[in-house]
């Protein structure tokens, strides 16, 4: 009887969605019958207010664009106030009264910010990462905002590019985890929620392949690469029900991604059934001109619109040309309808239509910003975000944790009393009064403390003028923390670097102090993984606390006094030096592997093949004993179930989370496979002296790549399984797909 009940409800529930939908596209059908041409093209295009400038070119008339029905949607235009007063000219001053979709680059928070992506990545907590979504989106959708320009899924494995700064690092397995977290925290399960506001899956595709770490640089692999490497988390974040995807400014095989038939109607459309709307990214339609892709504007506005692109970012190449292409028969209207069908959808599914100003409410604004709830968020993803790279005993005893009793500390370098930089790249309307920093936080919560702060260098320039008084403080103190980095200028967007050491006078600044003989902590506050050889020769204590948002410095100071002990490991790899560019954990095996009893093997003659920290790399203030590695079989048939076991202890005297990391290796395969391949990890809470026995299971779904036919499937054969505290600290087995 229950059931019963229970499938009619089911039904009766279902049958409604269908009906509200039917009425969403009647209404949309009747819209597009009374809509001019013109006034579809409009729906496709998309400008920036003149608020914030993310991209070449700035346009100060789109408010006449609103007006006259040229511009449908706007991005970089918040708060409630400001984009009420937008809406309410394309509401009550346009023909038809089509509501304007509100969009901005919310990566890692609005007003309140949070550490940049490849931080929290490190924590490696996907209940945090969607919560720092939710809470992103609450304080966006109060701000007047409807679609945030997030997830940002792109692989990244070059250091040297600045926008690895906002994606989750190197390994697509824990990229697409993160992509999906970062959908469902934005778009919540209910659209018409107006604390949810539409996601969009960027750069599609492959952006972070960019040659050399050059932003914008050719993209250029095989399909293999492509579909295991960089496809998987666009997908995945696309299958969470990702409403957009945004064009990568990228070539991909000889064609730009804006153009690009195989990646937008094959692959996201029609392999991967993608339902929304695709949007470009700035001006990247024209940018096929300079790609040498289309002889002109119009041509790569009709390459575009044909190759599966709905909507014209800032390029205005739809709206200057896009008539005249359906008169000459190169584009077709009803291409152009299904276009404006798919972006009305999203306007219908925010609600829009019925109250257009449902996201304009300043009193919620007022109430949602920077509230304790944000604040307090803020600090713990920060914390749970700072890598422990290092922390040797100097005279017995390591430095970290600080003792809260230490007397005399000489608080050195441009990040220890520094507001803005620590906010990141791309930290949108980040409110800088409100940011704590180190030197903030560390004098509240060590009273009695002597602290002296000297800046001592600068990140932008090598001058020595500060040298001395920072020598001097650290000389009169017991110990020195260093706050050393980049600024957040530093990385981003068109930031990439071609050498990686600290910036600036930052390095000689190091040396000289370090020359004193006092113990130096340094906490390093960077958007990449910086080439610190040298620190991690010299130095005893190194914190990785990259750009951790407005309670940077609370974060921070929990940390370093043990208030909270450090949990989390590397996303991304840290090289010794360029010159091993790129090199990431899941790297082949070579027909020469690395001998050092044979010249003839695969390494360099000046450095180790080894990074600096491997991948899924971090310390803790209490130490973990992995042990008892056990399977439930040593071979599992196609559709049977592996079942890999591991004791973990903690055996030191602090409490802690721990990250146990699960890595496969097909030993022989039609195609070679990498080394060690992640797939799984668990975050494990362990009381001192406590243990636990966490249990992973595989299937050979787990173990499937594309062969040489590009099919994705599982080979019978051995394989080893590797569990561990990071990529190269692991127990081993051996199993067999049979
Ligand atoms: C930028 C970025 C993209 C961003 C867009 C809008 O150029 O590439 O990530 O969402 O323009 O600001």
């Amino acid at each position: 009887m229950k059931q019963t009940i229970l499938i009619l409800f089911l039904f009766i529930g279902l049958q409604s969605l269908f009906a509200q939908s039917d009425k969403t596209e009647q209404k949309i059908d009747k819209l597009l019958s009374k809509m001019t041409l013109e006034e579809k093209i409009g729906q496709l295009t998309l400008y920036t207010s003149g608020w914030d400038q993310t991209g070449p070119v700035l346009r100060d008339s789109y408010k006449e664009d609103v007006k006259s029905g040229r511009c449908g949607n706007l991005f970089n235009a918040h708060t409630a106030k400001y984009n009420y007063d937008l809406q309410k000219i394309a509401v009550e001053e346009t023909r038809l009264g089509i509501p304007l979709l509100f969009g901005y680059d919310v990566i890692h928070g609005y007003k309140t910010i949070f550490p940049i992506p490849l931080a929290e990545a490190c924590s490696w907590d996907l209940e945090l990462t969607e919560k720092s979504a939710r809470l992103a989106a609450k304080e966006a959708t109060a701000g007047g905002l409807h679609w945030t320009f997030n997830p940002m899924v792109d692989i990244a494995r070059d250091p040297r590019w600045g926008r690895i700064a906002e994606g989750a690092g190197e390994d697509p397995y824990l990229g697409s985890l993160i992509g999906v977290a970062k959908v469902k925290g934005i778009q919540g399960d209910d659209f018409s929620d107006k604390h949810t506001m539409l996601a969009c899956v960027k750069h599609f595709a492959a952006y972070g392949a960019a040659q050399a770490g050059r932003d914008y640089h050719t993209v250029d692999m095989s399909d293999r690469t492509l579909r295991e490497v960089y496809l998987p988390p666009y997908k995945a974040a696309i299958d969470a029900g990702a409403a957009t995807v945004m064009t990568s400014f990228n070539e991909v095989d000889g064609v730009p991604a804006s153009g690009s038939n195989y990646l937008l109607e094959n692959i996201l459309r029609k392999e991967w059934g993608f339902k929304g709307f695709i949007v470009t990214d700035y001006t990247s339609i024209n940018e096929m001109v300079h790609h040498g892709f289309a002889a002109d504007e119009k041509h790569a506005g009709e390459l575009a619109l044909n190759a599966g692109v709905d909507m014209d970012m800032q390029g205005a190449v739809f709206q200057n040309h896009l008539q005249e292409s359906v008169k000459e028969g190169k584009v077709s209207e009803k291409d152009i309808d299904e276009a404006v069908r798919r972006i009305l959808r999203y306007k219908h599914k925010l609600g829009l239509f019925e109250d257009p100003y449902r996201y304009s409410d300043e009193k919620r604004e007022k109430e949602v910003m920077f509230s304790e709830e944000m604040m307090e968020h803020a600090r713990d993803a920060g914390r749970k975000s700072i890598v422990l790279l290092k922390n040797e005993a100097v005279e017995g005893q390591p430095l970290l944790p600080l003792s809260k009793s230490t007397a005399k500390i000489a608080l050195i370098g441009p990040l220890a009393d520094n507001k803005e930089d620590v906010l990141g790249s791309w930290h949108a309307s980040g409110d800088v009064s409100k940011v704590v920093t180190l030197r903030k936080a560390l004098t509240d919560a060590l009273p009695k403390a002597e602290i002296t702060y000297i800046e001592g260098a600068k990140m932008d320039n090598n001058t020595e003028e500060g040298f001395e008084a920072a020598i001097e403080a650290s000389k009169n103190a017991d110990i020195v923390i260093m706050a050393i980095g980049e600024n957040y200028r530093q990385n981003g967007e068109a930031a990439s670097r071609s050498n990686l050491d600290l910036p600036g006078g930052q390095q000689a600044l190091l040396e000289a102090i370090h020359a004193i003989g006092k113990p130096i902590i340094t906490v390093v506050m960077a958007g990449r993984p910086l080439t610190i050889s040298w620190m991690d020769e010299n130095i005893p204590a190194i914190v990785n606390a990259w750009h951790l948002g407005t309670m940077a410095g609370p974060a921070i100071v929990d940390v370093l006094l043990g208030d909270y002990n450090p949990s989390a490991k590397l996303v991304i790899t840290f090289p010794r030096n360029v010159g091993q560019i790129p090199i990431y954990y899941a790297m082949k095996n070579t027909g020469r592997p690395f001998k050092a009893t044979d010249k003839y093997t695969s390494k360099y003659i000046d450095v180790p093949n080894e990074p600096l920290y491997p991948f899924g790399y971090g310390l803790s203030y209490t130490t973990y004993e992995y042990g008892d590695l056990k399977l439930n079989k040593t071979e599992i048939g196609m559709d049977e179930t592996l079942e890999v076991s591991v004791k973990i202890t903690n055996t030191g005297k602090v409490d802690g989370v721990e990250t146990v990391q699960l890595y496969i290796r097909d030993l022989v395969g039609s195609t070679t496979r990498p080394v060690k391949d992640l797939k799984g990890f668990r975050q494990v809470k362990l009381k001192a002296g406590a243990d636990e026995t966490i249990t992973f299971k595989l299937t050979s779904e787990d173990l499937k790549y594309y062969n040489q036919q590009m099919e994705l499937v599982a080979e019978k054969g051995d394989f080893k399984v590797f569990v561990g505290s990071s990529s190269v600290d692991v127990m081993e087995a051996d199993f067999t797909l049979k």
